[in-house]
């Protein structure tokens, strides 16, 4: 008969704009907000996925709206973190264990979690959310569509947190075969946020890392003000994202075709150099010795910067060649798939 561990390793990735959580062949995002309840009619839903329909009870037994839920229904919303770091350590827990709800086969188990935080949050922060997330919680949450409910209990036998970028570095490494301790720039280009993170000799070197505001959202909203300018049209930054995902070169405002392609290159040239700039700074505070062998350029921005940053870190003299510039396959999902990685190395 075979046996199987009972334990699960979970890589968490507790980002400004989206958790994301894989284990396993699970993978899931969710938006980093939490909200307060907002009753009404729900029958009518389509999407009945506890994904987006997610409540969970507090500890004072009131109900709180987690990600998608939260962000479309609730009046009064939190972000669990900006400016760089994590906000609130009881709802980033509180978000944490509802994402875990989804992963659960039956109304006990056990897990292992390496959790992801912006660079910015402290180490007191730190050791709070790690201290939280182990040991045993009850979880109840319910299914806003639905109603259904459900209640379980969960063990964190071991929790970790680290820098989110360090995800990713762990991720390639291991992905590439290597043992040893490669002297890289981890460059995390989010939607709100860039963390650039910075190991020497396998450390984390702190006073090299750090984050900038130039992300993917300053690239739609720069977007957006030139095609007001020029059309008088007013369209959102966040309706520009799908544009940007698709790699159109061309919007509709108002009935005409607008050509945006020239916009877009200059906006993606002017954000990299800011984001290279920065990088350059931070590395100031290395010691001599160092040698940076590899730039990892991940997050979502990585899809639309990548090109253009491979070619500029290596003519800023940061890497030796372009081939030193890598992108990871997934790079949205490329943190919490190192997470797991790290989780599954603490599990007996
Ligand atoms: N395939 C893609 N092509 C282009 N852009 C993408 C793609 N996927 C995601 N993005 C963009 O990347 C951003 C999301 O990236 P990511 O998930 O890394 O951000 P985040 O981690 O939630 O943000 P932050 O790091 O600021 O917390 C969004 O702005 C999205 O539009
Ligand atoms: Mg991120």
């Amino acid at each position: 008969m075979p046996i199987e561990p009972m334990t699960k390793a979970v890589g968490l990735d507790l980002g400004t704009s989206t958790i994301k959580l894989v284990s396993g062949n699970h993978s899931y995002r969710i938006p980093s907000v939490i909200g307060s309840p907002n009753p009404g009619w729900s029958g009518m839903v389509q999407d009945k996925s506890w994904l987006n329909n997610l409540i969970i009870e507090d500890a004072n037994g009131n109900d709180v709206y987690i990600g998608e839920l939260a962000r479309l229904q609730s009046e009064i919303r939190k972000s669990l973190a900006s400016e760089g770091k994590m906000k609130s350590i009881d709802n980033s827990i509180l978000a944490l264990k509802a994402i875990l709800s989804l992963i659960m086969k039956s109304n006990y188990e056990q897990f292992v979690v390496a959790t992801g935080v912006p660079i910015a949050t402290g180490v007191e922060e730190s050791k709070e959310l790690i201290r939280g997330l182990k040991g045993t919680h009850e979880i109840k949450v319910k299914n806003d569509a639905t109603g259904e409910t459900k209640q379980m209990k969960i063990l964190v036998e071991q929790s970790l947190v680290m820098p989110e970028p360090y995800g990713t570095y762990y991720n390639i490494l291991k992905t590439l075969g290597v043992t040893t301790a490669v002297d890289s720039v981890i460059v995390d280009i989010g939607h709100g946020t860039t963390d650039i993170l910075c190991m020497y000799n396998g450390r984390i070197m702190r006073a090299a890392s750090g984050s900038l505001e130039e992300a993917t959202d300053s690239l739609t909203s720069a977007l957006s003000r030139a095609i007001q300018e020029k059309s008088g049209k007013i369209i959102r930054p966040f309706d520009l994202m799908k544009t940007i995902e698709q790699g159109k070169r061309t919007i509709l405002a108002g009935g005409k075709v607008l050509d945006i392609g020239s916009a877009v290159d200059q906006s993606i040239e002017t954000i990299s150099e800011v984001i290279i700039d920065e990088t350059n700074r931070l590395l100031n505070n290395l010691p001599p010795d160092a040698w940076i062998e590899k730039v990892m350029v991940t997050g979502g921005g990585a899809y639309i910067f990548g090109k253009y940053l491979k070619q500029a870190f290596f003519e800023a003299d940061i890497v030796k060649s372009p081939e030193g510039v890598i992108v990871p396959e997934d790079a949205v999902m490329s943190n919490a798939i190192g997470f797991e990685m790290i989780a599954k190395t603490k599990m007996k």
